[in-house]
C-alpha cells in the first residue's frame, strides 16, 4: 500500500499534488512519500511482534540521507555494503550497534573503518575475507562480530540477475563448506563468529524459496551448535517483493513471511536480522517524468519524455515492470493505444515500458512511473551528460528537494585538464 492517489483529478504524493512539485523543481525528479517508508517499516514490526528480530533496511535500495533519517527515526537499523553507505547511515543518526556490514569485495581499509565505528558485524562471504578480518582486526586490537554468508542453493525463482543463493552466484560460501569455515573462524585471532547470514535474491513472490532457505539455516544452526559454536543471531536477508503490476502480482504479506521465520527459526532463540530494501523503498516512491514529443512509429507509438534510462535503469537492466500512470485522472477514461515510453537518451535500451496499451499521451503531460523507490535514484547516473535527477520528500502537505538537481557547471566541473591541455 502506498500514499499515491488522485486527489480532485490530478496525482498527489500525500497531500501534495504532483504538478505543484514539477512546477518548483522541474522534470524528472523521483518523489517520495514519507507515509508510506514508515508505515512499510511498521507493518515489517507488527509482523514481527513477540520475535526478537531487528529491521536493518537493505540502504543499496535507496540511500538519500532523507530517506535513512526518515528510517533511522521509525528505528530501524541498517544493512551497507561499502563504507560510503556506512558513512552514511551514520550520517543519517543510525546508531553503530545497528548496522551490518555485508557484500562480498570489502577492503582492509572499510573493514578498518567499520571496526573503529563499533558496528554490530560483519556478513564475510569468503575464507580469505574472514582471515583478511581477522588480521585487520587484531591489528587494531578489536574483536570483529561475524556471521558467515551461506549460499544454500537454493532458486529464488527471480529474474537471473537479482539471483543470489544459488551455487553458481558469486555469494556466500558452499553451504557444505560453512562446518569446515565455522570451525577454521574459531581459530583465527580477532573474530567473534556467532551468527548465519543468508539472501537468496530479490523480488521474491512466492514463499517456498524461503521456506527451504530457512529450512537449511535451522539445519545449520543445530550442526553448529552441535559442534560447539555459539550462534547467537541469525541474519535472514531481504527479498521480499512488491507488486510492480498492481494486483496481478501480489507477494506474500509480511504476516506470512514472519509467520514461516517463526516456524523454521523460533524455537532456536536466535535474534533475527531482516535486510528489507525493495519491500520498504520501493512503491514508497516514483519518478515523475514529463512528454517531450509523440512519434509514430511502423506499428506503435512512441512517447518521448525527459526521463530516460540514465534516470530509471531498471526497465532496460532487468527487463522491470513499473505501471506508468497519468498525472491527470482524467486520461485514465481516454482511450489505450500501444506504445514505448522512451527517453532522449541515444540507447535502444533507453525505455521506461515498452509495448503497453497506455492512454494516448500527449506532449507536456506529466506521467508517473510507479514502484520506482527502490534501486531507481541510486543506480541514477549522469550518462550522455544529463543531469543527476533530483530527489524529492514530501511530508503531510509538505516537501522538501532532498538532492537537488546539479547544474551543467557541477557536472562538467568535475572534469580537469591535465596540464598538457591546459593551455
Ligand atoms: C545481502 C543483501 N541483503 C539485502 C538486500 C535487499 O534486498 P531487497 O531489496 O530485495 O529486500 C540485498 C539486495 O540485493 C542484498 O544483496
Amino acid at each position: 500500500m502506498h500514499y499515491f492517489a488522485y486527489h480532485d483529478g490530478v496525482l498527489h504524493a500525500e497531500d501534495v499534488s504532483l504538478p505543484r512539485i514539477a512546477a518548483e523543481v522541474g522534470t524528472p525528479f523521483y518523489c517520495y512519500s514519507t507515509a508510506t517508508l514508515v508505515r512499510h517499516v511498521r507493518v515489517l514490526e507488527e509482523a514481527f511482534a513477540g520475535q526478537d528480530a531487528v529491521i536493518c533496511f537493505a540502504v543499496k535500495a535507496n540511500s538519500n540521507q532523507a530517506v535513512l533519517a526518515t528510517m533511522a527515526r521509525a528505528g530501524a537499523g541498517m544493512d551497507v555494503v561499502s563504507e560510503g553507505e556506512l558513512r552514511r547511515a551514520r550520517a543519517a543518526g543510525v546508531p553503530a550497534d545497528k548496522i551490518i556490514f555485508a557484500g562480498v569485495g570489502k577492503s582492509r581499509e572499510e573493514m578498518a573503518y567499520a571496526l573503529g565505528e563499533g558496528i554490530f558485524s560483519f556478513n564475510v562471504e569468503s575464507e580469505p575475507e574472514l582471515r583478511a578480518l581477522s588480521e585487520v582486526a587484531e591489528g587494531l586490537g578489536v574483536t570483529a562480530r561475524v556471521a558467515l554468508r551461506v549460499n544454500p542453493d537454493v532458486d529464488a525463482k527471480t529474474h537471473a540477475k537479482i539471483s543470489t543463493g544459488k551455487s553458481e552466484n558469486k555469494f556466500g560460501i558452499p553451504y557444505l563448506d560453512a562446518p569446515r569455515l565455522y570451525a577454521e573462524a574459531r581459530t583465527l585471532p580477532g573474530l567473534d563468529v556467532s551468527g548465519i547470514h543468508m539472501h537468496i535474491g530479490s523480488q521474491i513472490t512466492d514463499l517456498a524459496p524461503f521456506r527451504d532457505a530457512f529450512r537449511l539455516m535451522r539445519d545449520l544452526t543445530l550442526e553448529l551448535r552441535g559442534a560447539g559454536h555459539a550462534i547467537h543471531h541469525l541474519d535472514i536477508g531481504g527479498g521480499l517483493g512488491v507488486p510492480y503490476r498492481g494486483s496481478n502480482d501480489v507477494p506474500p504479506h509480511p504476516d506470512e513471511y514472519a509467520a514461516l521465520v517463526k516456524e523454521a527459526l523460533g524455537d532456536l532463540g536466535a535474534r533475527i536480522y531482516l535486510e528489507p530494501g525493495r519491500m520498504i523503498a520501493g512503491n514508497a516512491g516514483i519518478l515523475v517524468t514529463r512528454v517531450q514529443y509523440v512519434k509514430a512509429g511502423a506499428g506503435k507509438r512512441f512517447t518521448i519524455v525527459d526521463g530516460a534510462m540514465n534516470d530509471l535503469l531498471r526497465p532496460t537492466l532487468y527487463e522491470a515492470y513499473h505501471e506508468v500512470w497519468p498525472v491527470l485522472e482524467s486520461r485514465l477514461a481516454g482511450p489505450r493505444v500501444l506504445q514505448d515510453i522512451v527517453g532522449p537518451v541515444c540507447e535502444t535500451g533507453d525505455y521506461l515500458a515498452i509495448e503497453r496499451e497506455l492512454p494516448a499521451f500527449e506532449p507536456f503531460e506529466l506521467l508517473a512511473v510507479m514502484t520506482a523507490g527502490a534501486y531507481g535514484a541510486v543506480m541514477s547516473s549522469t550518462y550522455n551528460t544529463r543531469l543527476l535527477v533530483p530527489e524529492v520528500l514530501v511530508d503531510g502537505s509538505s516537501f522538501a528537494v532532498v538532492r537537488p538537481r546539479p547544474s551543467y557547471d557541477d557536472l562538467i566541473g568535475l572534469d580537469r585538464l591535465p596540464p598538457w591541455l591546459e593551455s
